[in-house]
C-alpha cells in the first residue's frame, strides 16, 4: 500500500499517517511511538491520505485528520478523541454536500488548512457519472461546525454558473480540491488546486467552459467568497486535475518583488499567477486545439499556453520516439500509433483510440514543486507517461442487470438497507443492529426470512425484493463471484452515484447519451509491456521564475533492465515531490527504483542516495530535534509490512 503522508513535526513530535491510515505521534528525535489511533476500529484501513492538520489555542492542542468520510479532532498530547468537536470527536463529511448522506461518500484525502479557528478542506469525490460535487468547506476547529460552503460548480446566481448547461449543478460532479491547498495567511487568502468536471472523460452532459474545473480558485479564507480564478484547461476531457497545491511564490520584475502563486499540472505547464488578481505573469495565450468526433460532445476550440517557462514534459510524439527493443515489438507498436486518432497536445478522446501525452500519470502529480526564496528557482518533478484512452458508448442501466451478484446486491443494500444499517454495515447501535459480521451469526435461510418477513423495527421487504435473493446473499455474505471488470465496475459506482443524487424521471440521466473510457490510466506500452516513448522518463528541472528560464534540468530515476548497456540512465515516472533545505539541499523519493536522493541545488549533481525498502511516493519534511537536523519520508507498505514506515535520516 502506498502511503502518500508528509509528516509534520511540532515541538519535537512527529504526526503521520502509516499505509493502513492509522495516526501516530512519535518522538522525532527517536522514532520511539507515544500513541496512536485506529479510525477504522480494527478494520482494514488504508486508502490515500496525504497527512495531517495541527491546531492550538493555550494548551488546547489539536490534531485535525480525516479517514474514509469523517473528520476527526484528536487531543495531540494524548492521542484522544476530543468528544466536544461534532458528535463524539467526529464529523461525517457527507452530510452537507448534495445527495442523501446516507447514500454518498466523500473522502478527503489531502489534510487541508487551518486558518484561526477554521479548517479548510477539499475532498475527493467519484470521478464518474453522477459524483457529488467537490464543494470547499470550513469547520470550526472547537466544535467541528461546517461555517462555510464554496460551490465549486456555481449554483444559479453565482459567477461562473453561466459556464454549464441550466441544470447541469444539480447532476454534475467533480471539481473538487483532493490535492491540498495553500494559504496566504497575511492577505487571508486560501488558494485551491481544483480537478476536472465529472465525468472526466465525456463531457455531452456539460457543455461549456466548466468553471471552475481545473481552475486555480482564490477564496477570503474567512468567509469562503470568491477572490479570483485562473483556469488552465476549459472543459475538460483528460482528466488533467491540478494535482497539487499551488506553491506561494515571490519573483523579482525590473527591480520589483512580486507575490505570485505557482501552479503546477498534469500536462506540463507551470502556470505563474500574480497572488492579488490572478493575472498570468508570463504571457499566456489561447490557441485553437483540435474539435471532438464524438457525438454531443463540444470540445472548447481553444485551451491556454503559456509562452514561459517552457513545459517540463514532452507533449508531444512522433514515429522517431518509439521504442524498438525488438523488430516486432516496433512494428506493433507504429501500428498502433497509425491507427489512433492524434493531434498533439488536447486530442479530445474517440472511440478509434486516441493518444494522450504526457497524460494522467505525466507533468507532475500530487508531490507538486518547492520554492527556494533565496534564489527564485522553482523544483519540479516531471513524468512523460503517454497514454491511450479509448471511449465506448454504454447504456448503464442495461448494463446493470448483468452485474454479478455481489455488485447487484450491494447496489440493493445501498438503497433500502443503508439507511438504517450504515452504508460500512456497521450499524447504528442500539437501534440497528451491525451486519459486517452477519454470517458468524444467522444462517442465509434465517437473515432472507427476517428481510422478506420484517423484524421488530425492520420493514418486510418481500414485496420489492423478491427473486433477488441471491444477490442480497452475495452481498451480505461476502460472496464474491470473480472481480468486476473495470467497465463493469464503473457502471457500478454511476449506478450507485445516480441513485444518491437525484431519481425525479425528469432528470437528465435516461436521456443523456453516455460515453466511457474504457481504458483510462493505462500507459502506451509495446507488446511485452515496455513503455512506446523513448527514454527518458523522469526529469528533475529547476526553473528561475524571475526570467522563466530553465537553470538545470537532470534525469531522475532509473529502470536498470530496460537501460542499453552502458548507456545513460532511463529516468522514471514517479510521484515523489521535493523539499529544498536552507543548507542547499533538495531532498526527493518517488521514483521506481526506491531511491532516496539528494542534490545540490545549485546545479543539480546527485550528491547521496539510499535505496529504501519500497517506492517513497510522498513529500519527505526536514526538521531539528535535540540540535540535529533530520529529513524523514512515509515509504510505502509490502506484504511483509503492509503499513509501511516512516524513516528519517540525521543531516551530518
Ligand atoms: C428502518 C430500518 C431498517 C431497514 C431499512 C432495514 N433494516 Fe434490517 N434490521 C432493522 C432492525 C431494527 C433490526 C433488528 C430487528 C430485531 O431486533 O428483530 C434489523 C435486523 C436485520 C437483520 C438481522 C440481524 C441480526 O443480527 O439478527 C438482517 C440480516 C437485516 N436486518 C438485513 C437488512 C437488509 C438486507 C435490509 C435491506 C434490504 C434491511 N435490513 C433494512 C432495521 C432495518
Amino acid at each position: 500500500m502506498n502511503s502518500e503522508c508528509n509528516p509534520i513535526v511540532i515541538d519535537g513530535v512527529m504526526y503521520a499517517t502509516s499505509a493502513r491510515h492509522r495516526l501516530y505521534a512519535i518522538n522525532a528525535s527517536t522514532g520511539q511511538q507515544l500513541w496512536t489511533f485506529d479510525p477504522f476500529e480494527g478494520g482494514e484501513g488504508g486508502g490515500v491520505y496525504r497527512g495531517v492538520a495541527y491546531w492550538e489555542d493555550g494548551e488546547d492542542k489539536r490534531i485535525l485528520y480525516t479517514a474514509g468520510d469523517n473528520l476527526f479532532a484528536q487531543n495531540a498530547k494524548t492521542g484522544e478523541l476530543i468528544t466536544t468537536f461534532g458528535t463524539n470527536g467526529k464529523v461525517s463529511m457527507n452530510e452537507g454536500l448534495r445527495g442523501d448522506p446516507k447514500k454518498i461518500s466523500v473522502i478527503p484525502t489531502s489534510p487541508g488548512i487551518v486558518f484561526g479557528d477554521l479548517l479548510i478542506l477539499g475532498a475527493e469525490v467519484s470521478e464518474l457519472y453522477g459524483a457529488e460535487p467537490g464543494y470547499i468547506r470550513a469547520y470550526d476547529v472547537r466544535s467541528g461546525k461546517l461555517e462555510w460552503t464554496f460551490h465549486t460548480i456555481p449554483h444559479p446566481g453565482e459567477p461562473g454558473y453561466e459556464t454549464w448547461p441550466k441544470d447541469a449543478w444539480k447532476h454534475v460532479g467533480g471539481v473538487n480540491d483532493w490535492a491540498g491547498m495553500s494559504l496566504d495567511k497575511k492577505r487571508g487568502m486560501v488558494f485551491l488546486a481544483l480537478g476536472s468536471p465529472s465525468y472526466d472523460f465525456y463531457g455531452g452532459d456539460r457543455i461549456g467552459q466548466n468553471l471552475y474545473g481545473n481552475s486555480v480558485v482564490a477564496l477570503d479564507a474567512r468567509t469562503g467568497k470568491y477572490k479570483w480564478h485562473f483556469q488552465t484547461v476549459h472543459h475538460d476531457l483528460w482528466d488533467y486535475d491540478l494535482p497539487a497545491p499551488p506553491n506561494l511564490v515571490t519573483l523579482e520584475r525590473d527591480g520589483k518583488k512580486i507575490d505570485a502563486v505557482a501552479q503546477t499540472t498534469k500536462t506540463g505547464f507551470l502556470f505563474v499567477l500574480d497572488r492579488d488578481t490572478g493575472q498570468p505573469l508570463f504571457p499566456v495565450e489561447e490557441r485553437r486545439v483540435p474539435p471532438s468526433h464524438v457525438s454531443g460532445e463540444q470540445a472548447w476550440p481553444t485551451q491556454p499556453f503559456p509562452l514561459k517557462p517552457a513545459p517540463y514534459s514532452r507533449q508531444h510524439m512522433t514515429e522517431d520516439d518509439l521504442t524498438s527493443y525488438s523488430p516486432v515489438a516496433h512494428d506493433s507498436l507504429l501500428k498502433k500509433f497509425r491507427s489512433l486518432r492524434y493531434e498533439g497536445l488536447f486530442t479530445p478522446p474517440d472511440p478509434k483510440g486516441t493518444l494522450m501525452i504526457p497524460g494522467t500519470r505525466g507533468g507532475s502529480n500530487w508531490g507538486g514543486g518547492a520554492f527556494d526564496r533565496e534564489t527564485g528557482i522553482f523544483y519540479v518533478k516531471s513524468s512523460d507517461s503517454p497514454e491511450i484512452d479509448h471511449l465506448r458508448k454504454v447504456s448503464p442501466e442495461k448494463s446493470f442487470s448483468r452485474q454479478s451478484p455481489f455488485n447487484r446486491g450491494k447496489a440493493i443494500y445501498m438503497k433500502h438497507c443503508s439507511s438504517c444499517h450504515g452504508r460500512d454495515r456497521n450499524g447504528n447501535e442500539p437501534d440497528y443492529p451491525p451486519l459486517r459480521n452477519i454470517k458468524d451469526k444467522l444462517s442465509k435461510d434465517i437473515a432472507i426470512k427476517k428481510i422478506m418477513e420484517g423484524s421488530g423495527r425492520m420493514p418486510a421487504f418481500e414485496q420489492i425484493l423478491q427473486g433477488s435473493e441471491d444477490a442480497l446473499v452475495a452481498f451480505l455474505y461476502d460472496v464474491t463471484t470473480g472481480r468486476p471488470s473495470r467497465e463493469e465496475a464503473d457502471l457500478f459506482e454511476v449506478h450507485t452515484n445516480r441513485q444518491a443524487v437525484d431519481e425525479s424521471p425528469e432528470s437528465s440521466r435516461d436521456t443523456a447519451v453516455m460515453y466511457l473510457n474504457v481504458t483510462p490510466f493505462s500507459h502506451f506500452n509495446d507488446i511485452e509491456g515496455r513503455p512506446a516513448l523513448k527514454p527518458p522518463w523522469g526529469h528533475l528541472n529547476a526553473i528561475n521564475l524571475n526570467t522563466g528560464e530553465y537553470a538545470w534540468k537532470v534525469v531522475i530515476g532509473n529502470r536498470p533492465e530496460l537501460q542499453e548497456k552502458g548507456g545513460p540512465e532511463t529516468g522514471s515516472e514517479g510521484y515523489g515531490g521535493p523539499i529544498v533545505t536552507a543548507g542547499g539541499l533538495l531532498f526527493i523519493g518517488g521514483t521506481h527504483d526506491k531511491k532516496f536522493r539528494a542534490y545540490d541545488k545549485e546545479n543539480g549533481e546527485l550528491l547521496w542516495e539510499t535505496t529504501l525498502p519500497a517506492v517513497a511516493n510522498a513529500t519527505p519534511c526536514t526538521y531539528f530535534s535535540n540540535g540535529k537536523q533530520y529529513v524523514a519520508i512515509s515509504v510505502a507498505g509490502d506484504e511483509k509490512n503492509p503499513a509501511g514506515s516512516i524513516m528519517a535520516f540525521a543531516l551530518p
